[in-house]
């Protein structure tokens, strides 16, 4: 069973405070939320796990199973069992995506001193990773330089979690233009993968879209940097019916 925990970080860029001492953990089997308005620091959580190199931890540590990992190399993070999303690669002329998925593989192969994977199991791994996640067929045969949309993004994105089958996974739906078909394709991807897998699944939304498609078993909500509450799926509700100066208004309540 995976734990994701973060314990008291504190995180700058810049010179400038942006974390001040976030508690958060994730759970194997387990979908949490984290919600908050823009700006109050929800992709710099999501970076900083990933070994960001910009961000600057000065306090406060990030665990995997009890491993401190605060200081590992992003390689080193995704080769324990952490995958990020929106890692989508930039234009790579010729090559498909299926040539990526193997790149990708391969790479992630070699770290566990692996030996390349062979076509025909590679064949049956995507096959089976495409069956899982609904990804039609042809979109293995696109390339990576074409124009992709923010549908186009998604299906990547959940192809690989399927194919890298992760402890944990954080996604971060910065893209809040995506439209339904392309939430029905995370949404679908997360939970099949999560069920068949055990997955523990962060993940980041301003939008409460997502968690109507992905049920939340944990919600926590940022604000300024920090954990200002934390519940259950109906803060969901609560959100949507009240937005966040509900919660500004607690906050500045006990300041
Ligand atoms: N590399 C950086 N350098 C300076 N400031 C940053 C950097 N990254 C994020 N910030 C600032 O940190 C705050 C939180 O940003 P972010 O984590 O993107 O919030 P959210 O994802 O919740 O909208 C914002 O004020 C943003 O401008
Ligand atoms: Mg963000």
């Amino acid at each position: 069973m995976a734990h994701l925990e973060i314990r008291n970080l504190h995180v700058q860029a810049d010179d400038k405070q942006i974390l001040k001492g976030v508690d958060i953990d994730v759970h194997s089997g387990e979908v949490h939320a984290l919600m908050g308005p823009n700006g109050s620091g929800k992709s710099t959580l999501a970076n900083v796990i990933m070994g960001h190199p910009a961000l600057e931890v000065t306090e406060g540590q990030i665990l995997l199973d009890g491993e401190d990992i605060t200081e590992a190399e992003p390689d080193e993070r995704a080769r324990m069992g952490l995958f990020m999303a929106f890692q989508y690669p930039v234009a790579i002329p010729g090559v498909t995506i299926t040539k990526y998925l193997r790149m990708v593989l391969n790479a992630h192969r070699e770290e566990r001193g692996e030996p390349e994977i062979s076509l025909k199991e590679f064949r049956k791994t995507v096959e089976e990773a495409m069956a899982l996640t609904n990804v039609p067929r042809e979109f293995a045969s696109r390339y990576l330089n074409e124009g992709f949309s923010g549908g186009e993004k998604k299906r990547l994105e959940v192809l690989q979690l399927a194919l890298q089958r992760p402890k944990i996974a954080v996604l971060d739906e910065t893209d809040s233009g995506l439209d339904i078909d392309a939430l029905n394709v995370v949404a679908h991807g997360v939970n099949t993968v999560a069920k068949a897998e055990g997955m523990g699944t962060l993940i980041i939304t301003h939008y409460q879209r997502i968690l109507h498609l992905v049920q939340p078993d944990r919600v926590s909500i940022m604000f300024d940097g920090r954990i200002v509450k934390e519940g259950g799926p109906e803060l969901v509700e609560q959100l949507e019916s009240k937005g966040y100066g509900w919660i500004r208004e607690e906050v500045g309540a006990s300041a």
